[in-house]
């Protein structure tokens, strides 16, 4: 039990005696530290019902809670608050007990579900955006958080390679390259084994196909036409279309590699092409599937409404599958054959509406039953100075390749500034270099709630102080040297006292509120909550340690108990940045 619950079972059991229901007894961590470390303001809500002012019943809390040992002090405040403060022998004694925890006392699902997190989402050819770099940060940290909890955790990056930009790529090879043997009419096998154009090549031509479609109206048909040929099976553009999907796909790969995210799956929407039609079947048995201008459509609009639901078009009168489409089919494979408990899909804000259909549609027609949870874990832009969606100087799609190498550049200058790693091989600098960047980069990111755009700003990213990932990394790195130092001098670790200092005992309140810190990132898909906390520990830690002098401190028992403090903090802090997905250098 955590200790948030534990003092909330306290003061339920206070509220319980005098008749009134043990809810109004939850406790949250003090808004003003010097007035407590907790409090509770269950007396204001149950003045009413119990027909008592708040003042006298917050009294009379506060006097049955104070009996408990564990507490200094409880007091009644103000019109009905109640301010606690635990005893310093408890509080050492709860880290304590998290300390010898296998799991550093960090929180374990009560019941095991299995998540899906849908996350990363890069499409063929159109090359990765900073909007995918948001949604595999926040995926890759979310699905570590669920994971830690013990649930069961897929992760599939639902690759876009089944929609009309494939046709587009297939009519601009075809008009540059018509001799290939892809577009021989009536030729059924025998295409070259490797690629006829590289990963450049598809990235050059797709802005200029999609230009094209999008002025003349001739090539956008012939697009639209390549597309519903390569979905009905076409053999020369499923051979084709195959060398593109590798091609980008062994990028795609590297750039994840580089980022240190890995999946369990690597499914796109053309993985349940060939579902569409049995599901688009299964789906008219809900009455709810109609035919519109020759098009299929689902009537998602609900009487009550506030803006009704356009129908989703599941399939066009060409007859060709649309994103929507194999979303929905994707969710049909994810029930069906995966057994998914929850959804979770970490995409653009910009898709809401999108979503809103496609799980209207999903629960209408039976596709996701309602214990199935469907939920799109919506996030804001990363944006440039100018306060726009981040694009290069020249207004183009910056690569994700660009913009690590852009943060490593900056974290370069940073480490020689702080005269850091100056004196390691250049290959060790450059991996620090590297590791400081992307954890510049992935803090940047998370330390705003995903919900909010946010500002692209390498060079506060990279600094060692302030709410950054560098500083994160070094604090963990810091402990490290400081427990090598100590353990060069023999000086062990030993059991935790009652802290003496008031910085040591914030520290401990602080790794105390872990577990809420952790759950609360996970229940409101957040993994702000966790950044922002991860660095409330690595403040206190930095505080802790300029206020208490570790390596020459006299008395041997408090130096032990420190030092098994730090070592403790370095443990949590090493669980925390790695549930944020940054990776820590040896050393810097
Ligand atoms: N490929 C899509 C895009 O770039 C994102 C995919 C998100 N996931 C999904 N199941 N729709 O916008």
């Amino acid at each position: 039990m955590s200790l948030i619950s534990l003092l909330g079972e306290v003061f339920g059991s206070a509220f319980e005696e005098l008749g009134l229901d043990r809810g109004y007894g939850k406790v949250f961590p003090s808004q003003r530290p010097e007035l407590g470390d907790f409090q509770c303001n269950g007396a204001l809500a149950a003045a009413r019902p119990a027909g008592q002012s708040a003042r006298s019943l917050a009294v009379a809390v506060a006097e049955r809670a104070g009996q408990d040992e564990r507490f200094g002090e409880v007091l009644p405040a103000g019109p009905g608050f109640v301010n606690i403060r635990l005893s310093d022998r408890f509080l050492a004694q709860w880290v304590a007990e998290m300390e010898s925890d296998p799991r550093l006392g960090a929180p374990r699902a009560d019941a095991v579900s299995h998540v899906v997190v849908d996350y990363g989402g890069p499409n063929v050819a159109k090359p990765m955006h900073v909007g995918h770099l948001r949604s595999t940060i926040i995926g890759d940290s979310l699905a570590r958080i669920f994971a830690h909890l013990g649930h069961r955790v897929t992760r599939d990056p639902h690759f876009g390679d089944w929609g009309t930009q494939m046709g587009m790529l297939i009519m601009g090879v075809q008009e540059r390259l018509p001799g290939l043997p892809y577009f021989e009419e009536g030729r059924q096998r025998g295409y070259p084994p490797e690629s006829p154009i590289s990963l450049e090549d598809l990235s050059e031509l797709y802005p200029e196909v999609a230009a094209a479609c999008a002025s003349d109206p001739e090539r956008a048909r012939a697009a639209r036409r390549a597309t519903l040929e390569l979905q009905e099976g076409r053999p020369g553009y499923r051979a084709l279309w195959e060398q593109m999907v590798r091609v980008s796909m062994e990028s795609q790969r590297a750039d994840f590699a580089r980022l240190g995210v890995e999946f369990d799956l690597w499914y796109g929407e053309s993985t349940v092409a060939d579902r569409v039609e049995k599901m688009i079947r299964r789906m008219e048995g809900s009455g709810r599937v109609t035919e519109s201008e020759g098009a299929t459509v689902v009537e998602v609009a609900e009487p009550d409404d506030e803006a009704p639901l356009p129908p989703l078009l599941l399939r066009k009168s060409d007859g060709a599958a649309l994103y929507a489409t194999t979303d929905l089919a994707t969710i049909e494979m994810r029930v069906d054959d995966l057994g998914a408990d929850v959804i979770l899909y970490v995409v653009d804000a910009r898709q809401a509406d999108h979503f809103r259909g496609v799980f209207r549609a999903a629960r209408l027609t039976g596709l996701a039953p309602c214990r199935v949870g469907l939920e799109h874990v919506g996030f804001g832009t990363m944006n440039g100075p100018d306060g726009r969606p981040f694009r290069t100087r020249e207004g183009g799609v910056v690569r994700l390749g660009e913009l690590i190498e852009m943060v490593a550049a900056s974290a370069r200058l940073r480490l020689e500034e702080n005269d850091l790693a100056g004196d390691y091989s250049p290959e060790e600098r450059d991996a620090i270099a590297e590791a400081v960047g992307l954890g510049a980069l992935k803090f940047g990111d998370l330390a705003t709630h995903r919900a909010s755009n946010y500002v692209f700003d390498p060079e506060r990213f990279v600094s060692f102080s302030g709410k950054t990932g560098p500083y994160l990394q070094y604090g963990v790195v810091r402990i490290r040297s400081l427990l090598a130092r100590a353990a060069a001098e023999n000086l062990a670790p030993g059991a935790l006292v009652p802290p003496s200092r008031p910085a040591e005992r914030a520290l401990m309140l602080t790794l105390a509120l872990m577990p809420e810190a952790i759950s609360r990132s996970a229940s409101e898909r957040a993994p702000h909550h966790l950044a922002e906390y991860t660095y409330r520990v690595a403040v206190g830690f930095t505080r802790f340690y300029d206020q208490c002098h570790i390596l020459s401190e006299p008395d041997p028992v408090r130096q032990g108990s420190w030092l098994t403090l730090a070592r403790y903090t370095g443990e949590v802090l090493t669980m925390l940045v790695e549930l944020l997905g940054i990776d820590v250098p040896e050393r810097m």
